[in-house]
This record gives C-alpha cells, sequence and structure tokens, in this order.
C-alpha cells in the first residue's frame, strides 16, 4: 500500500472511502468530520442523536454517500474519550478501519489526520502513528497459503490536508511511520516463517542481504570461528542440532565523528525443542519464534540505516537451533563460556541465556555501549506480564528509563522488575561458577541475572519479550502471530539517542 499525502478537501477526492472521525460524546461534529457531515445533508449528526454512532474508540460506521460527495462512502471512526486519547489510539483505529475497508473491496482510501484538530496532537507525529497503524494492521502472513486472498489489498492511502503548506512536514511523518512499521511487518515475516525455511543460515543471509543493500558492515562467524573465539556456552546449544550455528554481526556506522557504538543483541533460537530437557509437544510449533529477538533486531537496524540515523549501531544475534540430537547438551553437563565463566546446564531449556552469554561477552570486547539485549526468554516473563508489557531489567537505571520512553512513545509497553541480590542465590551451582536455571520461582528475574554476570560492568538493558512477541488473537494493530515487538522501541530510543549526540 502506498500512503500519500495530498492538499485539498476529502469531500472532493474520488476514492472508495473516506475516514473522518468523532470523540465519544460529541453531538455535533466540527472540522472536516463536520465539513463532510454537512455535505452529507446531516447524516452523521442524525446517527449520533438515533445513538447509531457513539464514538467509543475502534467504533466504525460506514455510510454510502450515494452521489452527495466524491468518495463511495464515508466511514466515521470512533476516536473515544478525548481524555483518553493517545498516538496508540490512532494506530488501533488506523487498523481497525483498514481491515475493514480491505474486506469490503476498497482499493482506494483517504482520511484525514486524526487527532491534529479536537486531540490537539502534533500533525506530524499524528501522521506518523496513522501510517505506523495502517500498515501494522494490514499485515498478513500468507506466504505459504497458495490461495490468493479474494477481495485483494487497499493500494492507496491519501491522508488529507486543507493547508498545503504542512504537506512536507506531513510527509516526513508518514516517512518516518512508514520505515517503523515495514520494518516491524519485515521482523513478524522472519519470526512466522516455520522453522525449515528460517535456519541459521537462513537468518544470516538475510543479515547478508540488508547489508548488501543498505551498506552495512556483516560478518558471519561459523562453528570453528566461534570454537577459536572460546564460544563453549552457544556452541553447547548448538551440538545438539545438524544446522550449523551462525553467529551475526550487523554494523550500521552513521557518524564517523564519535567513537561510541550502541549494542544490539537479539536471540536468535530459529527452533527450541528443550533440547534433551524436551518441551511438552502442545504449542512447540510456536517455538519457531524462539529467535523474535534477533529478528528484531536485524529489522530495527534496517529502519536505522533507511533513516540515515546520526549514530553507531551494532547488532549481534547468535543463532542455533535447540534440539535432542545423538550429541545434544546433557542436563549436568558443565560449559566454558567466552568470558572465562564456567556454567552448569541443568536444565538444556534454559538455552538462551547460553547462547546470550558468549553474545553478550562478545559484545563487550568489542567495546559496544550501553548493550540492550532482546529475547524471548523466559515462559515466566510471560506468566508474570502476559502479553501486555515487555520485561526489563538492567543495570543503569538512565538507560532503561530512555528505552521505557521509546517504548511508549511508539505504543510498545515495558515494565522494569527488581535485579536485587538476593536472587543470585538461586543461580549459584555446586560444580560451577554458574548454573543456567534458578528455579520456577522468579524465573524471569534469574535468568536476568545470569545474563548480568556476562554483560559486567556495562550499562546494559534486557528485555524479555516471551510474553509480547507472539499474539494468540488479533488486538487492533496487532495481528495473530508474530508481533515484531522491540522494533519500533529499539529505532525510536537510537533516534533519541542520535538527538542526543546533536547537542
Ligand atoms: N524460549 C523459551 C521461553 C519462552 C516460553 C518463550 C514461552 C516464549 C514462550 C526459553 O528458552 C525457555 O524454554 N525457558 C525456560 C527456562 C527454564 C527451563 C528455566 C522456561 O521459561 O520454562
Ligand atoms: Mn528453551
Ligand atoms: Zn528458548
Amino acid at each position: 500500500m502506498e500512503i500519500k499525502v495530498v492538499s485539498g478537501d476529502i469531500t472532493r477526492i474520488k476514492v472508495g472511502a473516506a475516514m473522518v472521525n468523532l470523540f465519544e460524546g460529541v453531538k455535533q461534529p466540527g472540522g472536516a468530520t463536520g465539513a463532510v457531515d454537512q455535505a452529507l445533508g446531516g447524516a452523521i449528526t442524525k446517527l449520533i442523536a438515533e445513538g447509531e454512532i457513539k464514538g467509543k474508540l475502534n467504533e466504525i460506521t460506514v455510510i454510502h454517500s450515494l452521489g452527495k460527495l466524491e468518495p463511495e462512502r464515508v466511514v466515521v471512526v470512533g476516536l473515544g474519550k478525548q481524555e483518553k486519547f493517545t498516538l496508540d489510539s490512532i494506530r488501533g483505529v488506523m487498523a481497525e478501519a483498514c481491515k475493514y475497508l480491505r474486506k469490503l473491496g476498497v482499493k482506494r482510501a483517504a482520511t484525514i489526520v486524526h487527532g491534529a484538530g479536537m486531540g490537539g496532537m502534533n500533525a506530524e507525529k499524528a501522521v506518523q502513528a496513522i501510517a505506523e497503524g495502517s500498515i501494522l494492521g494490514l499485515y498478513t502472513f500468507r506466504k505459504h497459503i497458495t490461495k490468493e486472498n479474494e477481495k485483494g489489498e487497499i493500494e492507496e492511502l491519501l491522508i488529507v490536508e486543507r493547508d498545503a503548506n504542512k504537506v512536507p512536514v506531513l510527509e516526513q511523518g508518514v516517512n518516518r511511520g512508514r520505515i517503523l512499521a515495514e520494518a516491524t511487518n519485515f521482523a513478524r515475516d522472519m519470526i512466522n516463517e516455520p522453522a525449515n525455511y528460517m535456519t541459521p543460515s537462513d537468518m544470516a543471509k538475510i543479515a547478508q542481504d540488508i547489508a548488501a543493500k543498505y551498506g552495512l558492515g556483516c560478518t558471519v562467524l561459523d562453528r570453528d570461528e566461534m570454537k577459536n573465539l572460546g564460544m563453549g556456552a552457544l556452541l553447547g546449544v548448538a551440538q545438539g542440532s545438524k544446522q550449523p550455528p551462525k553467529f551475526i554481526i550487523l554494523s550500521y556506522r552513521g557518524d564517523n565523528s564519535s567513537n561510541s557504538t550502541l549494542g544490539l543483541v537479539g536471540k536468535g533460537l530459529t527452533f527450541d525443542s528443550g533440547g534433551i530437557s524436551l518441551k511438552p509437544s502442545e504449542n512447540m510449533d510456536e517455538m519457531k519464534g524462539d529467535m523474535a529477538g534477533g529478528a528484531s533486531v536485524i529489522a530495527a537496524i534496517r529502519a536505522i540505516a533507511e533513516l540515515k540515523l546520526r549514530i553507531n549501531v551494532t547488532g549481534i544475534i547468535p543463532a542455533t537451533e535447540n534440539l535432542p540430537g545423538g550429541a545434544a547438551l546433557k542436563p549436568g553437563d558443565v560449559l566454558k563460556a567466552m568470558n572465562g565463566k564456567t556454567i552448569e546446564v541443568v536444565n538444556t531449556d534454559a538455552e538462551g541465556r547460553l547462547i546470550l552469554a558468549d553474545a553478550l561477552s562478545y559484545a563487550r570486547k568489542q567495546g559496544l555501549s550501553p548493550i540492550i539485549d532482546v529475547a524471548t526468554l523466559t515462559g515466566a516473563c510471560r506468566v508474570a506480564l502476559g502479553d501486555v508489557c515487555t520485561g526489563a531489567f538492567g543495570n543503569n537505571q538512565e538507560v532503561i528509563n530512555k528505552v521505557i520512553k521509546a517504548g511508549e512513545d511508539e505504543g510498545e509497553k515495558i515494565w522494569q522488575l527488581p535485579m536485587f541480590e538476593e536472587y543470585k542465590e538461586q543461580n549459584k551451582s555446586d560444580v560451577a561458577d554458574i548454573k543456567n536455571s534458578g528455579g520456577r520461582y522468579g524465573g524471569a528475574i534469574t535468568a536476568a541475572q545470569f545474563l548480568a554476570e556476562f554483560s559486567e560492568d556495562t550499562p546494559w538493558m534486557h528485555l524479555d519479550i516471551a510474553g509480547t512477541s507472539f499474539a494468540s488473537k488479533e488486538r487492533a494493530y496487532l495481528t495473530k502471530g508474530a508481533t515484531g515487538v522491540a522494533v519500533r522501541t529499539l529505532v525510536n530510543y537510537a533516534m533519541a539517542l542520535a538527538e542526543e549526540q546533536k547537542k
């Protein structure tokens, strides 16, 4: 779908549907909605009076214009209560409206800038949210379905603004929203892909393609090179699978005047069966998405490069399968990580922290700072926070605060969990420096404490996306399946850092 900003009058544009809006409780619409109402001979006001249109959030009412104005239909979208209105309301309502229009077979649609009038929102931000909501909401993953979608897709969305002078600024907002949403969908595509189509080698290939297209550096280490670097923890996980592991390093340099580089580390478990500590078979297929952290890092770096941000970023994605092959890791085995620490593997299903241990050590060795890792790390985080919030942990409150804020702006909720010393007790091993599972209680926190042993004194933050990376049902702009969570948070954080460095 193409999104264009045009100046003009929404009643005079030839489209299948024109979207206007209404806040809950408003009886007499003003602005563009008022103008459309007038052209329709007061149809909207009448439906409000009759109680058919209430303006509740995500409410959609379609009115056929029957020649009274150029658009074939008028769609009145509800924005909810004005005091609760946010950029995320815009994303959600655009997603719902676009999905509805696609079902009707509409090919060209137009919308006014929701929130810019009565909502009092910054128009550039509002337009960014319009682009994000519509692109994210219309996402589908049909690659392996041979039957074509009957109604097809919306081909064009016009954002209509009366004032021609505002068009260039709004175009910037659309462009940013498009880049962020398309990167999120790119991550969703990787995550939704079944594990037989998304092996560690496939992930490495995707990173190399991105690098070639956007002029990034890309190095992929193979098993022998990992061995030379002493990545015993990652190699331990990989030894149960026939698929060769790949250690992917993707780097973007947008600021040659600075010698600091942001490090993004993403868990790339292309399939997690649990290994010898085998998972139950119910829903095991979901574990094709255990590389969601890695996918979000690749996608975020793509967006950062597209936006040409003035910042240096290196992404590190340790990629492997976790399978119970004949050579697989066994409970009780002891591994030596790249930083020299020894790990007792009490549960082969706690594999994410093993591969991240070596990735974090590598990131530190490269001098990356701060380091943010993203991982579908623990079922415990999903139990604690559900699919609403990502869990956050770290050793540097300033980084944590900024990342949480960056997520908030982009509609990604993040909740910080504690890192009290007492939790470390649970990771103590009798036979090695540390063990890879601290048991069920506080599982998300003990996993984070394990990672902290490998990020050491580097400013570091860990995002546990086990609950948020996957949507079991559709919710506004989150389509069923992979959500692509963290992409927009990471890019928005990088934007904030780039802004800071300017000063
Ligand atoms: N990939 C899983 C975590 C997960 C669970 C992600 C559900 C998404 C949905 C991770 O590797 C895992 O298996 N963690 C174990 C750790 C335990 C053995 C200490 C878990 O959470 O059960
Ligand atoms: Mn696991
Ligand atoms: Zn896992």
